[in-house]
């Protein structure tokens, strides 16, 4: 049999929201032609991120109902420290509220002026702590994960001799710890080849510095490996996620993603000392280290959306979906970054409209015009989102204009991937028609969330 199913079948469904052309043209001018500022039931199919928008299981849901809400030590904790000692195998499990808390704890301790952190891409929330903390956030990725076109099967690695360089010419004591971003969402959702992940876990303990894994994707890209690299083929996904971490000294998770919740997250490590100081903060601002800003029922859903995620069945699925949605759109010439990733397909904006000047925002433009002419929502990920200004306050384009589909686990079926292809392309085969756009009003910073446009 070639196709592959959905692996699930659906027992509880949401209505989408139909709206008409009309009504589309009217919500954008009424959100400031901003995609963030539009209520979500006024959208037919919602793309912006992957992140905590996932279907959960009837297990998921029933597990729940026996979460246990004790203050302290609770049951719910120690079946979650189970679960994810199973697969991440650290010895200290300390569960925050999401990704960027476990985040904002490991690098308020690690952090600070004058230290640096290599990544392959630092993703944005990872960057801002670490920026924040008053140290600076290193991106080594190899340069064809730069290159949308470039087809490598491990876009995600860090070049080896970039990081060996640096780690030859930097104190050891201003390196507080190395990362590695599986899959490398900056870059594409692009993974990691597990020969990389255990060459930048030697060349970093070779210098003393530790090595931790922002995980959020981690079963994803033991997918890839068992697809894409030699030796793999044989072992589950879940022998794949073991051996990835069994190189590293610690992790940082967004379960939002790869554990198949709504919201949760969690930092775990070997390190007794730094384990104490990170548990310390955690009391101060998420709670006792037992639910760690989550209520018990939250960490259960965690405990078997983490057991879910590395089902063969569920992640060949996964990733055929975007595999399927990508070879739609390049079959019918709209340019994304190759090879489609994990989670999302990310389209080449400026490629998509050569007509518009990079300071018209060609993603951004894009995006208005997927919602008004087909209900989708996606994200641009370009000169909008990253803000940059020279010194007379005048924006510099970016690397790349990209816009971001991002797919939802377990949420979309087969029909509304086609639905959504049909009308990309038919928007491709229109584009002259999209209009640029200028920014009338922006905060000061991530200006992306409440900017406001209008159209050229
Ligand atoms: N690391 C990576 C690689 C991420 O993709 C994210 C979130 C985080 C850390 C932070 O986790 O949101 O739970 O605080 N990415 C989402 C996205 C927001 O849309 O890509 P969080």
């Amino acid at each position: 049999m070639k196709t592959i199913i959905e692996p699930f079948r659906i027992k509880s469904v949401e209505p989408l929201a139909f709206t008409t052309k009309e009504q589309r043209t009217q919500y954008l001018a009424e959100a400031h032609y901003n995609p963030f500022l539009l209520p979500a039931n006024r959208v037919l199919m919602d793309f912006l991120t992957d992140s905590g928008t996932g279907a959960m299981s009837a297990q998921q849901w029933g597990a729940m109902m026996i979460g246990d809400e004790s203050y302290a030590g609770s049951d719910s904790f120690y079946r979650f420290q189970e679960a994810v000692q199973e697969i991440f195998g650290f010895k200290h499990v300390i569960p925050t509220h999401q990704g960027r808390a476990a985040e904002r704890i490991l690098f308020s301790i690690a952090g600070g002026e004058g230290k640096a952190i290599p990544n392959n891409t630092h993703f944005d929330t990872t960057r801002a702590n670490i920026e924040y903390s008053g140290a600076e956030a290193l991106d080594l990725v190899i340069d064809e994960g730069k290159d949308p076109q470039a087809r490598h099967p491990f876009k995600g690695n860090i070049d080896l001799d970039k990081l060996r360089a640096f780690l030859q010419e930097t104190p050891k004591e201003k390196i507080p710890l190395g990362m590695i971003t599986v899959t490398n969402n900056s870059g594409g959702g692009q993974p990691v080849s597990m020969a990389n992940i255990r060459a930048v876990s030697e060349l970093l303990h070779e210098y003393g510095i530790p090595f931790f894994i922002d995980s959020c994707r981690f079963a994803e890209n033991a997918w890839f490996i068992k697809m894409r690299e030699e030796g793999y083929q044989d072992k589950t996904p879940l022998e794949i996620a073991q051996e990835m971490f069994s190189y590293a000294d610690g992790a940082t998770m967004s379960a939002k993603k790869d554990a198949m919740v709504n919201i949760g997250g969690f930092l775990t490590m070997n390190d007794d000392a730094l384990a104490e100081q990170c548990r310390n903060l955690l009391i101060l601002t998420e709670g006792f280290p037992t639910y760690g800003g989550l209520a018990g029922r939250d960490l259960d859903a965690m405990s078997v959306g983490l057991r879910e995620v590395v089902d063969e069945n569920y992640l060949r699925y996964r990733i055929a979906v975007t595999e399927y949605f990508g070879s739609k759109l390049r079959d019918a010439g709209v340019q994304i970054v190759e090879p489609p990733g994990g989670h999302a397909i990310y389209i080449d904006a400026r490629a998509f409209c050569p007509h518009l000047d990079a300071l018209q925002y060609p993603g951004w433009a894009l995006t208005l015009d997927m919602y008004e002419e087909i209900g989708i929502r996606a994200v641009e990920i370009g000169t909008v989102m990253f803000g940059k200004k020279d010194e007379h306050g005048k924006d510099v384009p970016s690397a790349m204009d990209l816009v971001r589909l991002t797919i939802p686990r377990r949420v979309y079926t087969q029909s509304h991937i086609d639905y959504a292809a049909e009308g990309i392309i038919a928007l491709y085969n229109q584009r002259e028609s999209i209009r640029g756009v200028r920014i009338v009003k922006e905060p000061p910073f991530l200006r992306h969330f409440t900017a406001q446009f209008e159209r050229i």
